[in-house]
């Protein structure tokens, strides 16, 4: 069985999606070992205990150094050891040692269709304002590989979503939310949790039966 870490900042309505999707049987095979946050009073954190799930805060703040908190953050994973980290809203940068020990073992969910409205500067509403001001017709959401840039890892799964007259950044978040991200990354544990995701130069297939087991990673 997988053993998932979800790492969250704020309300967690992806957490929620993927607490959802195992107790649905959406996603088989998985488990939520534990839920981090850097932020305490993360909705998600009630999310998870809601669910009996356990949880923690870790955060850069209680730090003296930005090489502390990624040192102690590493050994709360390694502590853990699961075989995939899910971000789901987390705001923190992944250690670059994080990165390297679990290659293709980090995902993360992008509320746009990369490589459009990716990168630094876009997260959030952010993200949505920006698609609005290009006048973009279809918009949506990706689940991906964390590798040393922002947004650039491997594409897993992604999902297109209309724009519709009178979007606002908020509506437009929204139905991002519901159409696209909150179904993809269930989605996207599911489809690792079966051993079905294999990564071969930097590209993502997704094969129609299992071909590995949960040592899923080639690189
Ligand atoms: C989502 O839009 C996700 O795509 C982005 O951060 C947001 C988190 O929302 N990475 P929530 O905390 O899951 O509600």
């Amino acid at each position: 069985m997988l053993k998932l870490v979800v790492l969250v900042s704020g309300g967690g309505t992806n957490l929620q999606a993927v607490i959802d999707g195992i107790e649905s049987g959406k996603i088989r095979n998985a488990r939520i070992a534990e839920v981090i946050s850097n932020n305490s009073n993360a909705y998600a954190l009630e999310r998870a205990r809601n669910h009996g799930i356990d949880c923690r805060c870790i955060s850069p703040k209680d730090y003296e150094t930005r090489e502390a908190f990624n040192q102690a953050f590493l050994e709360t994973i390694n502590q853990i050891a699961p075989d995939l980290i899910v971000l789901a809203g987390f705001l923190v940068v992944i250690p670059p040692d994080m990165i390297k020990r679990y290659r293709n073992r980090i995902i993360n969910i992008h509320p746009s269709l990369i490589p459009s409205f990716c990168g630094t500067g876009y997260y959030g509403l952010k993200v949505h304002e920006a698609a609005l001001a290009r006048g973009v017709k279809v918009v949506g959401a990706t689940v991906h590989f964390v590798d040393e840039g922002t947004d650039t890892g491997p594409i897993i799964l992604q999902k297109a979503v209309a724009v519709e007259k009178g979007d606002t950044p908020e509506i437009l978040q929204r139905r991002v939310m519901e159409q696209a991200e909150w179904q993809i990354l269930p989605q996207a544990i599911d489809l690792i949790a079966a051993g079905r995701v294999s990564v071969k130069n930097g590209i993502v297939e997704v094969s129609e039966k299992k071909i590995h087991d949960i040592d899923y990673t080639i690189t």
